[in-house]
């Protein structure tokens, strides 16, 4: 959909654009994050709450932040100038900015951690059951700087190479025929991990809630992943909804990348739990869950060799469309707002973030003594203040914005494809858990997750 006025690149088909945004979702969130959140947080108690929190926070405002961004068609900070002009909303858009630049850091260390998954499983190095083995190998990865910050590095300049192409060529490329295999291999490891003696304390741990481990701390921490998981909070979508085309159905795309994610995340889960359980391992090892139980998995499997390297390259290809979606945010910025062409744009944001991340690459070694909030290293303190300070804020603030700025009008005239599509009702209804229960909720929960004691 190229725009004749400002010659901006779009997405070639509807498909296209259902896939890049399903990239934008689908990454270290499902595969790494969510599996070590749920562990780290006594089970299905939080998944429960992870889900309500995006039923009511993250798919209303997922369809926000893309109506927005296909009305204005500009960058996350030139959208809000542009619906809302002489206003302060744009304040959106420069929070999303400096969550975007904390993510990208940690994000792109982490996918660092896959690539070197990557060349560890071709060696054969982690075909073990052996806890003291896989616990060694990950701990002596990440507390080694030169490598943590080649791979890292590494992963940065792909990016910055795959984005000089462009966003349909670029994007679209990488994120079209990723996602059915990644599924497939997914249900497979599944299923050797779910025929494990002992499987079956996974699976409840997984689904059967105790409610009595909900706090407020693990509230907070599913509006976190509920934001993270779906790109909010930062511009990633608006971005990707002005990508989209005049007749999309939004909310339809919208709920249909929800359930796909979701799916994803809890196949992840069922790869990972009935293992935990089988061979003894513990549920709450924080990041490391995935690099010290998935291997051992694999050790069980026929080809598991193989597989396992099929596994790292498809989640790396997986978080690197995530991570796409992410960098998109500082190139459109400079690209649309300082006039800078979009290649320069692309190779300055990409050695400012190679500084920037190698802040957190270090964090497990170098740096490690440096820390920033509540005792955290800077790694850990870059993931709190994005996702459960800055993202939630900005969700806070775009829903008060369709709600009291932008209005009920114009989102359903812009939900509705001018009218076309017949939805009103159903617009209606959103817009008043946007416009109402999506901020009293994320009010609430950051107000007894941060301040409250
Ligand atoms: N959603 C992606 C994942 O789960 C990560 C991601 C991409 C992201 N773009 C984002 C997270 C914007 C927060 C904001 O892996």
């Amino acid at each position: 959909m190229a725009n004749a006025n400002n010659q901006r690149d779009g997405f070639s088909s509807s498909f296209g654009v259902f896939a890049a945004t399903l990239g934008s979702a689908v990454g270290l969130g499902n595969i790494w994050r969510f599996p070590y959140e749920v562990g780290n947080s006594g089970g299905a108690g939080f998944l429960l709450v992870y889900i309500l929190a995006t039923l009511f926070v993250g798919l209303p405002l997922m369809i926000a932040e893309i109506s927005i961004g296909r009305t204005a068609n500009t960058d996350p900070i030139g959208v809000y100038k542009k619906l809302a002009p002489r206003s302060l909303w744009w304040i959106i858009g420069a929070f999303g900015l400096v969550s975007v630049l904390l993510i990208i850091s940690f994000y792109s260390d982490v996918i660092g951690w896959v690539f070197a998954y990557i060349a560890k499983s071709v060696r054969g190095h982690l075909l073990t059951q052996d806890k003291a083995v896989l616990e060694g190998s990950f701990t002596q990865l990440i507390t080694n700087p030169s490598s943590s910050l080649a791979w890292q590095w590494g992963v940065l300049l792909l990016v910055g190479i795959i984005l000089s192409f462009g966003v349909s060529k670029g994007i679209e490329a990488v994120t079209k025929k990723l996602m059915p295999v990644l599924f497939l291999l997914l249900c497979v490891v599944a299923a050797t991990s779910l025929s494990m003696p002992g499987a079956m304390e996974g699976v409840k741990f997984l689904f059967v809630p105790d409610m009595a481990k909900i706090d407020r701390s693990v509230i907070l921490t599913a509006l976190g992943l509920a934001f993270f998981k779906l790109s909010l909070g930062v511009g990633s979508i608006t971005i990707y909804g002005s990508y989209f085309r005049r007749d999309q159905n939004i909310p339809k795309t919208a709920f249909t990348i929800m359930l796909a994610d979701l799916a994803v995340s809890l196949l992840a889960g069922l790869a990972i739990f009935p293992a935990v359980f089988a061979l003894g391992f513990s549920p709450d090892k924080g990041p490391a869950l995935l690099f010290q139980t998935i291997p051992a998995v694999f050790f069980k499997m026929p080809m598991g060799h193989a597989l396992m390297v099929v596994f790292f390259v498809l989640t790396a290809m997986a978080a690197i469309g995530a991570l796409l979606s992410l960098v998109e945010v500082p190139i459109s910025v400079m690209h649309e707002r300082l006039n800078l062409s979009r290649i320069s744009a692309t190779w300055v944001s990409i050695v400012f973030l190679i500084l920037f991340g190698s802040l957190s690459a270090l964090s497990f070694s170098t740096l490690g003594h440096i820390t920033l909030i509540q005792g955290k290293n800077i790694f850990d303190s870059f993931d709190f203040v994005s996702s459960k300070v800055l993202m939630p804020t900005a969700g806070l603030l775009t829903s008060l914005f369709v709600g009291l700025r932008w209005g009920k009008a114009a989102f359903i005239r812009a939900n509705s494809n001018e009218g076309s599509l017949n939805n009103a009702s159903l617009l209606n209804i959103i817009f008043w858990v946007l416009a109402v229960i999506t901020p009293i909720l994320i009010a609430i929960i950051m107000y007894f997750g941060l301040v409250s004691k």
